[in-house]
């Protein structure tokens, strides 16, 4: 299983999205992530203007409420036709296996394919120290982590997002058909910026990543297309 190198569009706005994307060449079949700022900004339309140029999308919106509430939420997301969702693990398995059922009901009823749903473990942002004294974990973050991953996994999830660096021990504990997205992805020599633990395409790809998340990278780079394709290159042609 091979997914693709996907395109973080971390920009504010519209304007900013087709500025970036209007610099690619109409054949470039990208698969894009969008998150929260752009879609709370510019509502569902955003997503169906990108879908018209062709892309798949990863909407990136870590659902997380109760599952009622998470599976009507999902039921609006599934109609759209995007590729790849996000949850929050912390919500349950209940909460998981109820966005899993709004996609699938939502994506029937459009006619559209039922994204894949990918779970949230700990977020980057978190500490050893956040998950222990603010989170009252009693496990450390690598047994917590897996947990997690191994709970979405029974919920009905597809995958999870997770560092490159942590790939091999999930797919050890939690399995090789599961998708493992990885975001921290720099090309060598490259800034790391605020990513902590990084890997280059090719590096992810022998850990064991199953898609990777570029943003930076490509889109604050003076050629954003040359950049995309050296990085997608590499991961396509890397020894797995
Ligand atoms: O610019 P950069 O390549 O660091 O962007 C990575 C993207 O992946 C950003 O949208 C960031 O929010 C997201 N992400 C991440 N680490 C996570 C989850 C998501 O960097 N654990």
């Amino acid at each position: 299983m091979q997914g693709p190198l996907i395109v973080s569009l971390d920009v504010a706005d519209r304007a900013d999205l087709f500025e970036l994307i209007d610099k690619f060449p109409k054949d470039d079949k990208l698969t894009v992530k969008i998150g929260m700022e752009l879609f709370y900004g510019e509502g569902p339309q955003i997503v169906r203007d990108i879908l018209d140029r062709g892309y798949d999308i990863f909407l990136d919106l870590k659902l997380h409420d109760i599952p009622n509430t998470v599976k009507s939420g999902m039921r609006q997301i599934g109609r759209l036709g995007v590729t790849f969702v996000t949850v929050h693990a912390l919500g349950g398995s209940e909460m998981i296996k109820a966005a899993k059922q709004g996609l699938i009901e939502g994506s029937e009823e459009a006619g559209v394919q039922t994204p894949k749903l990918l779970a949230v473990t700990e977020l980057t942002s978190i500490t050893e120290e956040v998950l222990k004294n603010e989170q009252n974990s009693r496990l450390d973050m690598v047994d917590q982590v897996v947990a997690l991953a191994k709970l979405a996994k029974r919920s009905n999830a597809d995958g999870v997002i997770t560092s490159p660096l942590e790939v091999k021990a999930l797919r050890e504990q939690v399995g090789d058909d599961f998708w493992y997205v990885t975001p921290g992805i720099r090309p060598s020599g490259y800034p790391k910026d605020d990513q902590s633990r990084t890997a280059t395409p090719a590096e992810a790809a022998q850990f064991g990543s199953t898609a990777l998340v570029v943003g930076r990278p490509i889109i604050k780079a003076d050629d954003p297309v040359a950049a995309y394709h050296t990085m997608s290159e590499e991961w396509n042609n890397a020894k797995r």
